[in-house]
């Protein structure tokens, strides 16, 4: 099946069995188009319109937002870079503290940049660990699985392409090893409040007392540094957010004209919110013929594409209590930027 311009064949050549289970190459993804579809169909009759940001990622979104990592004004890869360096040491002593076995599950792993400090220590020190990354872009994990083949072909690897809601159920216990859910990147900054309770409560339900979460926090800051942020000088958020139109063009049989939208972001301190639009330049009607839909847009009128929230200690606290959960570790950048925080299944 096609997958976001990929066969699962030519990913699934490249992945090594992990504990010889067949099933371990079932990587499918419930169609990618369909899910993206559904979303147009329902997203652009709202008012306002919006698409979910996680929609950005196929292969040139997911090009894009590594270029977009390397800004000088993406503060938070650098930013959780720094901490995963620092405090790998810390973090192993945390993982492995139970002397079991434990399995590195990543949801939304991407290009694995960061994560790659730990497989890399990890390895080197000899622990007995299995990583298991789960995408809902191909692209992002062919890359990924390939990368870690390539620097350490004996590490133990579960790749799964699919939507992270979905898989959570996978994590229920198949073995004794610990389980380790890694949540990195600020990807949480993308959901409500409502659906961050909703999502810690489910890890809940699918972990055993003494698993961990490690959580990726972009913490609140000067309102400025975070503009900045998703305002980069070299317009390469702009094309990432607009990219999300070119999508729906090829897989959707669209005519969004692209140099008619525009990229608008706006952070406001008092909520924590950042927040990305795509605005339509003037008044038009955009055709989208494999939904036989006809949407119109006003001058002005806007798509809401991603929420990026930012956080305080006592809310990252409150959502640990509120579900079932306990702060175990607390790690920050030298500038107080972003916290990668371990959260333990109570
Ligand atoms: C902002 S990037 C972060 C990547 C990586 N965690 C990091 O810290 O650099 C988000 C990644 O999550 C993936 N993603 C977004 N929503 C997802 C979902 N619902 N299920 C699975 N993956 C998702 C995207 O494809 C993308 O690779």
């Amino acid at each position: 099946m096609a997958v976001h311009g990929n066969t699962t064949d030519s990913r699934i050549n490249g992945i090594k069995a992990w504990r010889e289970e067949p099933e371990a190459l079932e990587v499918e993804l419930a169609s990618g188009s369909t899910a993206l579809a559904e979303e147009v169909r329902t997203g652009l009759v709202k008012t306002p319109k919006r698409l979910s940001s996680r929609f950005f990622y196929d292969a040139e979104g997911s090009r894009i937002f590594q270029e977009i990592m390397h800004t000088p004004e993406y503060y938070l890869t650098r930013s959780e870079y720094e901490i995963l360096e620092t405090h790998k040491t810390e973090l192993l002593q945390l993982f492995v503290a139970d002397q079991r076995p434990f399995d590195l599950v990543e949801l939304g792993a991407g290009d694995g940049l960061k994560t790659k400090i730990l497989l890399g220590f990890f390895s080197e020190q000899q622990v007995d660990f299995a990583y298991a990354p789960v995408d809902i872009s191909s692209d992002a994990l062919d890359g990924l699985v390939a990368d870690i083949q390539r620097q350490w072909p004996d590490l133990r690897l579960k790749p799964r392409h699919d939507d992270y809601f979905n898989s959570l159920h996978q994590l229920s216990a198949e073995s004794d090893a610990r389980r380790i859910v890694l949540f990195l990147g600020s990807n949480i900054g993308n959901f409500t409040p409502e659906e961050a309770l909703d999502f810690y409560r489910q890890l809940h339900d699918q972990l055993l007392p003494g698993d961990l979460v490690l959580t990726g926090f972009d913490l609140q800051k000067h309102p400025a540094v975070i503009h900045a942020a998703y305002n980069d000088r070299q317009g390469l958020t702009r094309a990432f957010n607009l990219n999300l139109l070119r999508r729906i063009n090829r897989e959707l049989d669209a005519n969004f004209d692209l140099s008619s939208f525009d990229h608008y972001e706006v952070y406001n301190p008092e909520t924590g919110e950042a927040r990305s639009y795509l605005v339509s330049q003037k008044s038009q009607t955009v055709t989208i013929r494999a939904l036989e839909m006809t949407v119109p847009f006003q001058y002005g009128e806007i798509i809401h594409t991603e929420i990026s929230r930012k956080f305080t200690r006592s809310q990252i606290e409150q959502l640990a209590t509120k579900t079932g959960f306990s702060v175990s570790g607390w790690f920050t950048d030298c500038k107080g930027y972003f916290a990668d925080v371990v959260f333990v299944r109570n």
